[in-house]
């Protein structure tokens, strides 16, 4: 199951991610918001990064205007591996090198054919674990410093 949110700003863009979920046969729950109208992106990023930080969700989908306050409080829980991504490539990396768990995304700066392919690839591609495992282990094992 994929955990999607978006603000007013990523409204547009979630609701195509949606039906592009439907066409692969991809289960999401939908965390809203649900119209254009201005709200805070924090309220959605905490329902997503919880759904995917207790395994409710396998990936989280987060769309903001820039895609970075979203993965700033993504990044904030527990268990929460959030990559801000603009290039279908970023998002190849995101998940073979960080097995990234949450894709965020700006519809501001990225235009949606390449959305499109990138969310494609966030969903196909394995983790390629070995040196990236080690890696990803010391992200977690960070506390305050
Ligand atoms: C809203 O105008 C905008 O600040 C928000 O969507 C996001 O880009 C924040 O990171």
């Amino acid at each position: 199951m994929i955990a999607l949110g978006a603000d007013h700003a990523g409204y547009e863009y979630k609701e195509k991610i949606k039906e592009l979920l439907k066409s692969m046969g991809i289960d999401f729950k939908d965390f809203g918001t649900n119209s254009s109208e201005s709200t805070d992106y924090p309220d959605y990023a905490i329902k997503v990064a919880q759904s995917v930080g207790t395994g409710k969700a396998e990936y989280g989908i987060l769309i903001c205007g820039t895609g970075i306050g979203m993965s700033i409080v993504a990044n904030k829980f527990k268990g929460i591996r959030a990559s801000n991504v603009e290039s279908v490539d970023g998002a190849r990396f995101a998940r073979a090198h960080n097995n990234a768990n949450i894709l965020a995304i700006g519809s501001r700066l990225t235009k949606w054919e390449t959305v499109e392919e990138i969310v494609k690839v966030f969903l196909t591609t394995n983790f390629e674990g070995g040196r990236h495992e080690r890696r990803v282990q010391k992200i977690h094992s960070l506390t305050n410093l």
